[in-house]
């Protein structure tokens, strides 16, 4: 049975960071919604021209939108022993359908891993942050995970840049979204005894111990 690990946290908790540490550990692939749509915002694809409008307002993109495009992801081959979902779903309807998805692909969530961090750290993380331009979004911080050579990329040598929704006012805007509109799911999960709550405001190393030990206990046979 496939494996399906969820990352939850406010803009900046460190779902993206996580989830590539996981993906080296694990061996399941990272599947950010954000990435997607940044992704298909840099190919000029319909889908990214209707998602810019709410990314950049710190908003939400329609669920049928999200929805669709998870689920042409998650048929692509290298999902098919599961996938580390960061930041899908975020939203009730969301989670609903992606019950239904999970279990037309033979699974279902395994564990909702919640990264708590409090809004002041959250807004330090974003600040700071620095991406680079490589398909694989790899994420850097000035103070917290400096990139060896200043401005590039560690992995693949691409030039590092700010996100537009980092500045001030759109971050504010996010966290607001994330406790008014994904903060819910915590309790759905905690509801379904699938939730576990990870310090997500240690250091990265210390978040990716603590992630790793909750996934064995959640996915042991
Ligand atoms: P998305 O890209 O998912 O943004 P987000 O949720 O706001 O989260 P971030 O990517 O900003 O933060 P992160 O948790 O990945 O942190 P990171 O690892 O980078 O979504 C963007 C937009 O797309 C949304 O606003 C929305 O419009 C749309 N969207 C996406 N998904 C959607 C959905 N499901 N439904 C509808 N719309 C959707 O880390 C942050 C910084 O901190 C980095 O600099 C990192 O180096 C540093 N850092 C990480 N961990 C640590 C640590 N432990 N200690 C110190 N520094 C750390
Ligand atoms: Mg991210």
């Amino acid at each position: 049975m496939p494996t399906y690990l969820l990352l939850i946290g406010g803009p900046g908790a460190g779902k993206g960071t996580q989830a590539q540490g996981l993906r080296e550990k694990l061996g399941l692939p990272q599947v950010s919604s954000g990435d997607l749509f940044r992704d298909n915002l840099k190919r000029q694809t319909p889908l990214g021209q209707q998602a810019q409008k709410f990314m950049d307002r710190g908003e939400l993109v329609p669920d049928g939108l999200t929805v669709s495009m998870i689920r042409e992801r998650l048929k692509l081959p290298d999902a098919a022993g599961g996938v580390v979902l960061d930041g899908f779903p975020r939203t009730m309807p969301q989670a609903q359908a992606l019950d239904g998805l999970l279990a037309e692909f033979g699974g279902r969530v395994n564990v909702a891993l919640y990264m708590k961090v409090d809004e002041r750290v959250l807004l330090e993380r974003l600040s700071g942050r620095w991406v680079c331009r490589g398909a694989e979004q790899h994420t850097y911080h000035l103070r917290f995970n400096p990139p060896k050579t200043p401005g590039v990329c560690d992995v693949d040598g691409t030039e590092l840049f700010q996100r537009v929704d980092d500045a001030a006012e759109v971050q504010a805007r996010r966290i607001k979204v994330f406790f008014e509109q994904t903060a819910p799911l915590i309790a759905l999960y905690t509801e379904r005894g699938l939730l576990v709550e990870i310090d997500g405001a240690q250091p990265i190393a210390q978040v990716t111990a603590d992630l790793l030990a909750a996934v064995a206990t959640r996915t042991a046979a």
